[in-house]
């Protein structure tokens, strides 16, 4: 057996903003109720940021408690990838902002754009980071502002998004090339350009000079979202030597209830096993995956050594999943 260099989590962290939004504050100013969100979706509340907590500001917080679960300070970092759609600034990075706001001396910054994929696109960048050697300790991280993309006139979409950050430590650990090894395992990525107007913002730098609205064709994303990210599993399963049933926790991106249902059912895998966090968060895009691993690894749910296979689909269409043993 050869000794190969895996990426490891080797610490996981979280960051919500204090302000929660419940379904019964939406419907005083859009025409909307509790029931209709929690049947369609089973979001219940989301989180927002604060006017002047920016994306930056979340995405700190998160990395700040997820070094501190590595055992890591800032100076250890040298490498820092941020997975989001809402940027501070169009540039530079938030990632470079994050990496003056964390006071990290050295390394890589730059951040990654694959809407609600962003996350699990980002592993699979920063594990080639590491597995060259380029990269000693890294940070992952998936951090949103969705509510400053809201038309809070649209109640087809502005009841289905929050804010948040989720961050883990990658650094690299000797491996036997074997599913027993920790760190990560196997990916799949994909991405559709032409379902591209299914799921977009109206507005950017290049063509509107505007930030824009997320519009959304939420029954037509819904169709591919259930077949795609059941074929994009079966793909990182493949690639990691595992199979499906064999994992420990599903940590599905948080979109709609009814999507982690149809995944999982499809996936034979039982209800048990899937971290759901999509009742108190809503859908924080990049952020949303790493949000839940935090939780369930916070409540004792998740323990090391387990198998975890997480999975997205966004904007793009965009779509990936990827295989890790804690
Ligand atoms: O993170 C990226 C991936 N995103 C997703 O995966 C989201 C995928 N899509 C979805 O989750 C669902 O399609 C939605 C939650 C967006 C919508 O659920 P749906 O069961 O597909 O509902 P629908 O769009 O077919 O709408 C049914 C009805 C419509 O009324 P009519 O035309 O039947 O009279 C909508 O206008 O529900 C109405 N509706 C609402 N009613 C009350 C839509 N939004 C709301 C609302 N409150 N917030």
């Amino acid at each position: 057996m050869s000794s190969v260099l895996r990426s490891v989590v080797t610490g996981v962290g979280s960051y919500l903003p204090e302000n929660i939004v419940s379904n019964a504050d939406l419907a005083k100013f859009v025409e909307t109720s509790d029931e209709w969100i929690v049947e369609r979706t089973g979001i219940r509340q989301r989180h927002n940021a604060a006017k002047g907590e920016f994306t930056s500001d979340l995405a700190t917080a998160a990395a700040r408690r997820a070094l501190e679960a590595a055992g890591r300070t800032p100076a250890d970092i040298d490498l820092i990838i941020i997975a989001t759609t809402t940027p501070d600034l169009t540039f530079p990075a938030t990632a470079v902002i994050v990496q003056r706001k964390l006071g990290c001396p050295v390394g890589i910054a730059f951040d990654i754009q694959a809407v609600c994929t962003g996350f699990v696109y980002a592993l699979n960048v920063a594990d080639g980071f590491v597995a060259r050697g380029q990269a000693k300790c890294a940070l992952v991280i998936g951090a949103e502002t969705m509510s400053r993309l809201m038309d809070y006139k649209d109640r087809t979409t502005c009841v289905l998004f929050g804010d948040g950050a989720g961050a883990v430590v990658l650094e690299p650990g000797e491996g036997q090339g074997t599913t027993a090894d920790r760190g990560l395992l196997g990916f799949a990525l994909r991405a559709d350009g032409t379902k591209e107007e299914l799921l977009r913002v109206s507005g950017g730098p290049s063509s509107t000079g505007t930030v824009g609205y997320l519009t959304m064709q939420g029954g037509q994303v819904f169709r591919h979202a259930v077949v795609n990210i059941a074929e994009a599993v079966n793909l990182a399963a493949a690639s990691a030597g595992i199979e499906v049933k064999d994992v420990d926790w599903f940590i599905p991106h948080q979109a709609n209830q009814r999507i982690l249902d149809g995944v999982a059912s499809r996936l034979g895998l039982d209800e048990s096993k899937v971290v759901s966090t999509v009742a108190k968060h809503a859908n924080t895009s990049a952020a949303s995956i790493p949000l839940a691993m935090d939780a369930a690894i916070r409540d004792g749910r998740i323990k090391p050594g387990q198998l975890l296979l997480l999975e997205a689909m966004g904007g793009g269409l965009t779509w990936g999943a990827a295989v890790l043993r804690l």
